[in-house]
């Protein structure tokens, strides 16, 4: 569970403040969940059998001993949400950010907590929305300098074509359950379709003759993702992978996953479907659902910041100690005449030369000076800090006009 220091979280905002612009254009709405939520909330939807519920929930009894966990994704709580406010019947463009509690073997890109950026569309059927979730993903990727990745999609069917095939490569693998390694095995009894996400050479080679989703989806499924691959192919490294099953049980229909060859073993910085059964099996009305959620440590891994410039910078610099306090109303009056100029005060702490020095290392490009003469003629320096010696006496009014146009 990593800390993030100011230094790392430049390229959060960076990374937040591209993403909001584009929910904007998008005319997607922010959506906030609690963190803890009751344990059976996942049990039911994400699956018992998954990896998240099964081995990775931080789950706990409360003083009333009701069994309460934090959470391990958004999905679910939106729903939640939506079900617990009566409104499924309405249409919802949603997003959310925050951070996910996996107890999982931290390694690099993996850890047990780490913070997501869904998005979720609600009441849209199969169609467009694939469309415009995945232009989404292609402009945030794009937005951020991310283009040397891959999308993998694929298409899950309803829930009969998922149990059908579910069914099948249970009876094609049960003759072969001793050529699997431990793990797949395991996964053979507890939950048959995350073999296929296996990572052993056996299992591989195995699975090569094993049934394929393509056998058991509608002809119109299948039509319906070589038309998405179609349209995105020239915008993007988009493939259909036969074995993407995603580790959530609630997906039906397309899924998808970016991954990045940058990242090392933990490849997937976003992964998304659509999961229209979910609502229901939560107790609520029927109602289409599809998103995506990004995993934010791994795709600030990824980003570019060729387009980030940082905001100007003034030092505020009081060369003599027994006056600071009175300065601060000086400080005030600028900042409040232009709030996106960064006015960095050392609090009279040293020299004037070593308050510069700070501004130099700080990369002002400008200092404001003032010392007991000045303040007694209500007057201020303002030196430039790019040019060798440049600087000019000001009256305080002269000052914040001049600081205002900067
Ligand atoms: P997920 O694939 O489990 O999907 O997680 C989405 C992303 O979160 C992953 O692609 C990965 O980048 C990141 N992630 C997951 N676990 C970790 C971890 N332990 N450490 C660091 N990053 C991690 C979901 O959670 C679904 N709720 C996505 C979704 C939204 N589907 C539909 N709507």
């Amino acid at each position: 569970m990593p800390d993030l220091f100011p230094e790392d979280l430049k390229r959060w905002h960076y990374f937040e403040s591209k993403l909001t612009n584009i929910f904007n254009a998008f005319s997607v709405e922010e959506i906030r969940t609690p963190l803890l939520e009751s344990t059976e909330l996942f049990s039911r939807s994400v699956g018992n059998s998954s990896d998240i519920v099964n081995k990775e929930l931080y789950s706990f009894l409360d003083r009333n001993k009701e069994s309460i966990c934090l959470r391990p994704e958004g999905s679910a709580s939106v729903i939640r949400a939506i079900i617990q406010k009566k409104q499924e019947h309405e249409k919802h463009k949603l997003w959310y950010q925050g951070p996910m509690f996996r107890y999982e073997r931290p390694q690099k890109g993996r850890f047990r907590q780490f913070h997501q950026i869904g998005v979720e569309y609600l009441g849209f059927q199969e169609g467009v929305s694939e469309y415009e979730l995945i232009s989404m993903v292609l402009q945030i990727n794009q937005s951020i300098g991310i283009s040397d990745y891959t999308l993998k999609i694929n298409h899950l069917g309803d829930a009969n074509a998922k149990e059908s095939f579910c069914k099948s490569l249970v009876s094609f693998l049960e003759p072969h359950v001793n050529e699997l390694h431990e793990k797949d095995q395991t996964r053979l009894s507890s939950n048959p379709l995350r073999v296929l996400d296996s990572k052993e050479e056996s299992t591989i080679e195995l699975l090569k003759n094993a049934p394929k989703f393509e056998d058991f989806i509608s002809m119109d499924s299948k039509l319906f993702l070589e038309g998405l691959v179609s349209a995105f192919k020239d915008q993007c490294n988009i493939q259909i992978d036969q074995s993407l099953v995603r580790g959530l049980d609630y997906y039906t229909g397309i899924v998808f996953e970016a991954v990045s060859n940058e990242l090392g073993a933990q490849d997937a910085f976003l992964g998304g479907g659509r999961y229209d059964n979910l609502s229901k099996q939560l107790g609520g009305k029927d109602m289409h659902s599809i998103g995506f959620a990004i995993g934010a440590e791994r795709i600030i891994e990824l980003l570019n910041m060729d387009g980030f410039s940082e905001k100007i910078k003034v030092g505020f610099i009081v060369s003599e100690q027994h006056i600071n306090q009175k300065t601060y109303k000086i400080a005030n009056d600028l900042r409040l005449a232009n709030s996106g100029i960064i006015l960095e005060t050392f609090l009279s702490d040293g020299s004037m030369k070593s308050q510069l020095r700070k501004a130099n290392k700080r990369r002002c490009s400008h200092a404001i000076i003032i010392g007991e003469e000045e303040l007694k003629n209500n007057q201020a320096i303002l030196k430039d800090l790019s040019k060798e010696g440049g600087q000019e006496l000001l009256s305080l009014q002269d000052l914040i006009n001049q600081y205002t146009s900067l």
